[in-house]
């Protein structure tokens, strides 16, 4: 008898149940009329006179111990019941908004999708970058004055290396690995140590784009430029300065007619109607060299472009660090292009 009352405890202890008739069937079965515990109480009096005292304190016990179980029980359910006709799931959700692309991105993206058309595919290479990939390649020697144009961030600990200046260092990175024809387009953030105004950016976005095979001629790239000018900003007409980079031979800086019908117009070409968009030239044969690359067998065109300047003009956009300041309302203008 005092065994089954033990079953009966450990069952009790063991319990539990989030469903009102489970809690009910389990009240029936100790409580009910034919339940356990009157059960119990019947079988007291065959119970000898020196055990009754003990027998009835464990029945109390139990009974005790039952009540308390279907108290917590249904409580819990009560409460649960209370949040549920709280919840109308009958109700609209509460949309959550969807994010939009940064401007840099979609530039960047649109971009890559005009060059994709002729064959251009991506590449990648690392921001932190050694000084033959990002100098010495590309024909820029150490003490080269050339090295002066661009104000490099290095890194403390390994003077050899550096925070890549430019995407031309990719240029190198998949010269070495890969065979012409080539026609790759390098898209990434560049560094800059240019501390000459709160308005200046040591960090910004290049896209770099190379061309080598056999009987590449300076006509190919003003015809893949002028592609792309359309492409982009539907303007064809540009013209080509003679500059100077030290990977390109000849080389030069691109401008495209944007015109002079608004005022607009005349503030960002200064009252030209020409606007300057990138750099560009013909691969040195020095660089093919550096990379084993016959020069005389394999030419090649080259160019890269900062992606803020391009943004900035497509979508007139004043001021470079509107970029960074993460302003919700710049970024949603942009929630229809990708
Ligand atoms: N790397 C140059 C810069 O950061 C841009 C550039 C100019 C890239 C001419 C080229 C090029 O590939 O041919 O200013």
């Amino acid at each position: 008898m005092v065994e089954n009352i033990k079953n009966y405890l450990e069952e009790l202890k063991r319990f539990t149940s989030q469903k009102t008739e489970e809690v009910e069937q389990f009240r029936v079965k100790y409580l009910g009329k034919k339940g356990i515990i009157n059960d119990l109480f019947l079988k007291f009096k065959d119970v000898p006179n020196e055990e009754k005292r003990e027998f009835g304190q464990q029945i109390n016990n139990l009974k005790q111990q039952v009540l308390q179980k279907i108290d917590t029980l249904q409580n819990a359910l009560n409460s649960q019941d209370k949040i549920e006709a709280k919840l109308d799931f009958t109700r609209p959700g509460i949309p959550l908004g969807l994010g939009s692309r940064h401007p840099v991105n979609v530039v960047k993206n649109k971009i890559i999708n005009i060059f994709k058309k002729i064959g251009f595919s991506v590449a990648d290479g690392p921001e932190i970058e050694d000084d033959w990939h990002n100098f010495t390649a590309l024909n820029m020697p150490e003490y080269h004055p050339a090295r002066d144009m661009q104000d490099t961030f290095f890194i403390e600990k390994d003077p050899d290396m550096v925070l890549r200046t430019h995407t031309s260092s990719v240029q190198i990175r998949y010269l070495e690995q890969n065979t012409p024809p080539i026609r790759i387009l390098s898209p990434g953030r560049v560094y800059r140590n240019e501390d000459i105004s709160s308005r200046s950016h040591c960090m910004f976005h290049q896209i770099e784009g190379l061309y080598v095979d056999t009987d590449v001629s300076f006509a190919d790239l003003k015809q893949t430029l002028q592609y792309f000018t359309s492409e982009l900003f539907g303007k064809s007409e540009i013209r080509m300065r003679p500059s100077y980079f030290p990977f390109t031979e000849p080389s030069a800086e691109v401008d495209v007619y944007w015109g002079l019908e608004t005022e607009t117009d005349y503030r960002i070409t200064k009252g030209t109607g020409w606007l300057e968009i990138l750099g560009c030239g013909m691969v040195d044969p020095n660089v093919l060299k550096n990379v084993n690359i016959d020069p005389d067998k394999y030419s090649g065109f080259a160019f890269g472009m900062g992606i803020e300047r391009i943004v900035m003009l497509m979508y007139q956009i004043g001021d470079i660090r509107m970029f960074t300041e993460n302003d919700i309302r710049i970024l949603q203008q942009f929630s229809n292009e990708f």
